[in-house]
């Protein structure tokens, strides 16, 4: 099993330096988080990806401050060993500095070692009133599915030279700030490998090659819970959707052939209390 890390130790993680990649899945609850830690990952996200995968919102901006605090308490309830890291939500750090720190202090009391947030330099203020609150931050370039009005739906970002050097400036920007490390979504791989070079701490891709210092996915894709249409960067490793309509469909279907419960699914009085309770028998 890999060590219990922390802040620091992850953003000393580059594999530049020769560190093996940091491996982050998002958690939402208890059960999942354990099955987290189970497999040996370095990082649970609690991720704001709750909205999509979990409270079945068609994006992600319909998720409150109380919504992950809720989903943070439940995971750290499990003591995982992975580190936590608690996703902001939308407009919960975009109004002013002192807002964005009690925002972030609350996943910081509900179980998170740290907080992410998306966006780049128009963020700065933002993520140095956290750090200056001792809180560590995870930064999110890229496809910043908190974006998708702005951005004209779920689309690649970085794909034309100035843009690929808007997203180094920002990454730039958010590494002398203080973020810890910096989640790239949904980039042409030379643009996050460009990034990776630029920075000292680990970028973290989902969707940006593999040029970056770790990789994330999220648990309900990776698993295939459900069939919806991934994108191209998801890899299933499972298909606990199918397994679990067919195991559903198997007691559906005993119950009503009489196969459920069986004799050994049952408990059985002893022989006085059958008898006492015959004689009340109509
Ligand atoms: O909310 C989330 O799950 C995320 C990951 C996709 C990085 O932000």
């Amino acid at each position: 099993m890999p060590k219990q890390l922390t802040a620091p130790a992850i953003a000393a993680r580059k594999r530049s330096d020769g560190a093996d990649p940091l491996v982050m899945i998002t958690a939402y609850d208890a059960p999942s988080a354990r099955a987290v830690d189970a497999a040996g990952a370095d990082l649970i996200l609690v991720g704001d990806s709750l909205a999509m995968v979990v409270l079945g919102y068609d994006d992600t901006l319909q998720v409150t401050v109380d919504d992950m605090a809720h989903h943070v308490a439940a995971v750290a309830r499990a003591t995982p060993r992975p580190f936590v890291v608690g996703d902001l939500p939308w407009m919960s750090y975009h109004v002013d500095p002192a807002e964005t720190v009690r925002n972030a202090a609350t996943l910081i009391r509900a179980g998170a070692k740290a907080v992410k947030l998306e966006g780049g330099r128009k963020r700065l203020p933002m993520i140095e009133a956290i750090v200056d609150a001792e809180i560590p931050v995870m930064g999110h370039l890229g496809l910043t599915p908190q974006s998708v009005n702005a951005m004209g739906g779920f689309r690649i970002q970085g794909k034309t030279a100035d843009a690929a050097m808007a997203l180094v400036d920002d990454a730039k920007a958010l590494d002398a700030a203080g973020c810890f490390a910096i989640v790239l979504e949904g980039v042409p791989d030379v643009v996050a490998q460009r990034v990776t070079e630029a920075v000292s701490v680990p970028t973290i891709g989902i969707g940006a090659g593999d040029g970056c210092d770790g990789q994330v996915l999220v648990y309900h894709d990776l698993l295939g819970i459900e069939d919806r249409m991934a994108p191209k960067f998801v890899r299933r490793y499972a298909d606990l959707g199918t397994a679990t309509v067919e195991a559903l469909s198997q007691f559906v279907a005993d119950v009503r052939g009489g196969a459920f419960p069986s004799e050994s699914e049952t408990y059985h009085a002893s022989d006085d209390l059958s008898e006492a309770l015959s004689l009340y028998a109509g």
